[in-house]
């Protein structure tokens, strides 16, 4: 008889993170690189999202998180505002059809008080369209902050305590985190930022407590490919995930 051959090593298994946040950062660096307004910068990143979601949903990935302006964002000057909500109205019109032929479940996180009424129309109208749907769950992060989240969750319990329907006692992690967005989510596992920042600007600060990071210095968002998120990819399955454990 043989010796049994030496089997093959299975093929490697992509290690797919379960949620996925995405910091879309360097918009304006790469116009100014090539000596266009910031604006041109935002609206070549948001062809890129467009394309990574998509890439996104076909990796497997089953929660995608993506950061489009923070509650800080409003600091920039009016007519760079303008321009991204713009760009964010012609996204939500065009979408809403492609929506209903994809598998995706759209919401959006973060405070709808500051959002102008037909952004907000538009929002409810992609949210509703896409609620029944079984694919992945796309959050985008529109006037959204960690700190604001956590903050009006914290609001909303003090309120049913004061109400006298709840017991400051019951106060747990777990109920917190039920108040915030994406309470009935898991936790983000794995952080991109492209760019060269190596911070989270107020992105997920409950969620990502174990996310892993992968801070992209080579590279700014209106380059990114599809071969990037694979090498990202491919640095997280390399992580050991511990969780405080052994
Ligand atoms: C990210 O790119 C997009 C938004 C914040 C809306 P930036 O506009 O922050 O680009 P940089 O960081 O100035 O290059
Ligand atoms: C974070 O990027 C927000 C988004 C990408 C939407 P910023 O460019 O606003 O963050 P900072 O100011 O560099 O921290
Ligand atoms: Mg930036």
């Amino acid at each position: 008889m043989l010796f049994g051959r030496k089997k093959q090593p299975a093929a490697a298994v992509r290690k797919i993170p379960v949620h996925l946040g995405i910091i879309m950062d360097g918009n304006g660096r790469w116009a100014k690189k090539r000596g266009l307004p910031r604006q041109a910068g935002h609206v070549t990143g948001a062809q890129v999202f467009r394309k990574i979601t998509k890439y996104c949903e076909k990796c497997g990935v089953r929660y995608l998180t993506v950061y489009a302006f923070s509650t800080e964002n409003w600091r920039r000057p009016q007519d760079e505002v303008e321009a991204i909500m713009n760009l964010l109205r012609q996204y939500l019109k065009e979408s809403l059809a492609d929506f209903q032929q994809e598998n995706i479940v759209v919401r959006f996180i973060g405070s709808r008080d500051e959002l102008a009424g037909d952004i907000l129309q538009l929002i409810q109208e992609a949210e509703a369209s896409t609620a029944h749907k079984t694919g992945m769950t796309l959050n985008i992060a529109l006037n959204y902050g960690g700190q604001q989240e956590i903050t009006a969750a914290a609001r909303c319990l003090a309120q049913n305590v004061a109400a006298g329907e709840l017991d400051p006692a019951a106060i747990d992690e777990k109920l917190l985190e039920q108040q915030l967005y994406t309470g009935d989510q898991p936790p983000v596992d794995l952080i991109l930022r492209p760019s060269g920042e190596y911070r989270l600007s107020n992105f997920l600060i409950w969620q990502s407590a174990y996310a892993e990071f992968v801070f992209m210095d080579d590279i700014l968002w209106p380059d990114f490919k599809e071969g990037d998120l694979d090498r990202a990819f491919e640095e997280f399955a390399r992580r050991d995930r511990r969780f405080g454990g052994v």
